[in-house]
């Protein structure tokens, strides 16, 4: 018998009430009844998005929304910056490669956020040729996140779409898709929506829909033309998940209830509980200036496998965190903060990881970094 704690930066916890709402029966989707679920599920992704613009769901991970909004963006040929930061800012260019689009990619040092100038640098370089610019709120891999609202002012100026991957940072950190002007917008469940993975979402706004009717790329389940049409009879073009969009509505519930306010100022506080232990624990952040209220990456201490460290903490404590991939594998550790995770969850992943890093023979006051923890949810 053992308990487990997650915080990893997707899948997150569960709240209860999603749990329970997965657990009823199942509903047709052709019927008022879900419906009326639909419908104030997708009132609720506006709300969260902060946008005014059409928000579609589909049936798939996080990267099914990213390759739907190259496919329904652009065509074969066309040129796109693509702001390269990690291996999520990587798989842009890749899905944008495997869809014939030609890459001018803007490579970030990992750790570092974009600066927004360089973009501009860019865009003003190719002229009107540019048809999108890609970019990732929140990277992953590296725990940094970008200035949307810097990138937006930018590229509002251009011909070009602003789109984001929102895969995670919606719903933990800010981002206004229609006052910073991001033309598309893709996310999935399984981070600060708190919900199992399976969904993918994207916003499309009205400068994005002259692209979306002009791209000549092949696509048909995720053609958002079909999509618009099915959801202005409130509708979907194929079935959906449905189980999921059920609890989906659960959740965007909770958070409206919680307002959006109250949602980011949680993940704020966390995150700085966890910035302070690490300082105090003697640990280097991976993006002392850039790093996000989302995940925190943590450089390991020299003379500590942080594979190592990572699996005895899951396997025999049965706390995940993540580790770090390609380049810095072994040598960072990532806690996530973000979605159904409070206080209590952060203070019992700090003690494991004191109790793991002190067998491991790194040398620090037990107890220290739960304290510096403590002191910022104290104040
Ligand atoms: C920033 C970012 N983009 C894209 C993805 C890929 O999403 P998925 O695994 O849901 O396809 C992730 C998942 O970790 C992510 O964090």
């Amino acid at each position: 018998m053992r308990k487990n704690y997650l915080l990893t930066p997707g899948p997150t916890p569960l709240p209860p009430s999603v749990c329970e709402a997965m657990a009823r029966p199942i509903i047709h989707h052709r019927t008022p009844q879900f419906q009326a679920i639909l419908k104030e599920a997708t009132e609720g992704l506006k709300y969260v998005f902060q946008t005014t613009n059409d928000v579609f769901i589909l049936c798939s991970s996080g990267t099914g929304a990213m390759e739907a909004a190259v496919t329904n963006l652009l065509s074969p040929g066309d040129t796109v910056i693509i702001v390269e930061s990690g291996k999520f800012g990587e798989r842009w260019t890749e899905i944008c490669k495997a869809a014939g689009i030609i890459c001018d990619v803007l490579s970030v040092e990992w750790g570092k956020s974009v600066n927004p100038a360089d973009i501009a640098a860019k865009l003003k370089a190719h002229g009107d040729s540019v048809k999108a610019v890609f970019t990732t709120l929140c990277e992953t891999s590296t725990g940094v996140s970008h200035d949307m609202e810097a990138i937006g002012a930018v590229v509002k100026n251009s011909s070009a779409v602003l789109v984001v991957d929102a895969i995670s940072g919606l719903g933990a950190i800010p981002l206004k898709t229609d006052a910073w002007h991001c033309d598309v917008v893709v996310s999935g469940s399984q981070k600060g929506l708190m919900l199992p993975p399976g969904l993918g979402f994207i916003s499309i706004s009205s400068k994005a829909w002259k692209c979306v009717e002009s791209s000549k790329s092949p696509r048909y389940y995720f053609d958002l033309r079909k999509a618009k049409k099915a959801i202005e009879k409130t509708d979907t073009p194929f079935t959906p998940a449905i189980t999921l969009v059920i609890a989906l509505n659960e959740a965007l519930r909770m958070m409206k209830e919680d307002t959006l306010e109250k949602v980011f100022a949680r993940h704020k506080k966390m995150a700085e509980a966890v910035r302070a232990a690490m300082k105090a624990l003697g640990l280097k952040l991976f993006a002392p200036d850039a790093g996000s209220d989302v995940v925190t990456a943590v450089c390991v201490p020299q003379g500590i496998d942080g594979e190592k460290l990572v699996k005895i903490m899951r396997d025999t404590y049965g706390v995940t965190i993540a580790g770090g991939q390609d380049a810095i594998k072994g040598k960072l550790v990532r806690i996530a903060h973000m979605g159904f995770i409070e206080e209590f969850d952060i203070i019992t992943g700090i003690s494991c990881l004191e109790k793991v890093l002190s067998q491991l023979g790194y040398a620090f006051p037990l107890g220290s970094g739960v304290k510096a923890a403590e002191e910022v949810f104290m104040k």
